[in-house]
């Protein structure tokens, strides 16, 4: 019917049109309404795809973030917890070596960063340059025994008996004061050491200021221990 109109319509010559060769009206509307057509299906079936990628993609990014995920993978759950930090390229350099065997809970990320912090104040002590017998030097050897006692402490508190509730407001409160103490501890022997310039001491300082970093990350880890749980989906112990 089609190849059949367009023979018999073929060679009439609208004057309107500049090619004498175009297929007739009729059929060309005829045409059109096909390609019509078949655009909007067409366009139908992208669109549909379209969507259910969308649907799809943003399932996929909750999926992502959801506590069931998360805690299935250490190095993003610990990236997690470090995000909450001033300093989270150290906090992850210094918890995820302790981090063995993997663990992605919270808590225990709080822990290894509160060891971190006393095992590196603790060799402070053995690292004090050869001005030993500098003042200010001896200072900060006394005030690194008082940090690593506060980190002791707090290291301690934390090991509760069966049943009993690690984060209460009580020891929440402690933990903050005793982190808190050993930062200002370390604020105290840096403003020993200004006095001081040898190369010596410069690299010392830096070691210092590590270890309060750390010290810092714990102290944000705690800051932010209930809503970090919260994101989990785990319930503060
Ligand atoms: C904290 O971590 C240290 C070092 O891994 C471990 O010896 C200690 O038992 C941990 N404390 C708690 C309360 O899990």
């Amino acid at each position: 019917m089609e190849s059949l109109n367009f023979v018999k319509g073929y060679g009439k010559v609208n004057p309107a049109e500049d090619n004498p060769n175009s297929p007739p009206n009729h059929y060309r509307r005829r045409r059109r309404r096909i390609i019509a057509i078949f655009l909007a299906v067409f366009l139908t079936v992208v669109i549909a795809s379209l969507i259910t990628a969308l649907i799809h993609e943003s399932a996929t990014e909750s999926e992502e973030s959801e506590p069931s995920q998360l805690a299935s993978n250490s190095a993003e759950s610990l990236k997690t917890v470090c995000s909450v930090t001033r300093y989270p390229d150290s906090c992850f350099a210094s918890i995820s070596p302790l981090n063995s065997p993997p663990s992605n809970n919270p808590f225990r990320f709080f822990n290894l960063s509160l060891h971190a912090s006393l095992l590196e104040v603790s060799s402070l002590k053995s690292q004090l340059t050869e001005q030993k017998g500098d003042p200010a030097m001896k200072d900060c050897g006394e005030l690194f025994d008082d940090a690593a006692s506060e980190l002791g402490r707090s290291a301690e508190l934390i090991c509760v008996g069966p049943g009993e509730k690690v984060f209460t407001e009580m020891r929440i409160s402690d933990l903050q004061t005793w982190v808190s103490a050993a930062m200002t501890d370390l604020d105290t022997c840096l403003e020993g050491l200004a006095e001081m310039g040898s190369t010596a001491v410069s690299e010392f300082k830096l070691k210092v200021q590590k270890s309060q970093e750390y010290m810092s990350n714990t102290l944000a880890i705690l800051n932010n221990i209930q809503s970090l749980f919260q994101k989990f989906g785990l319930t503060l112990p």
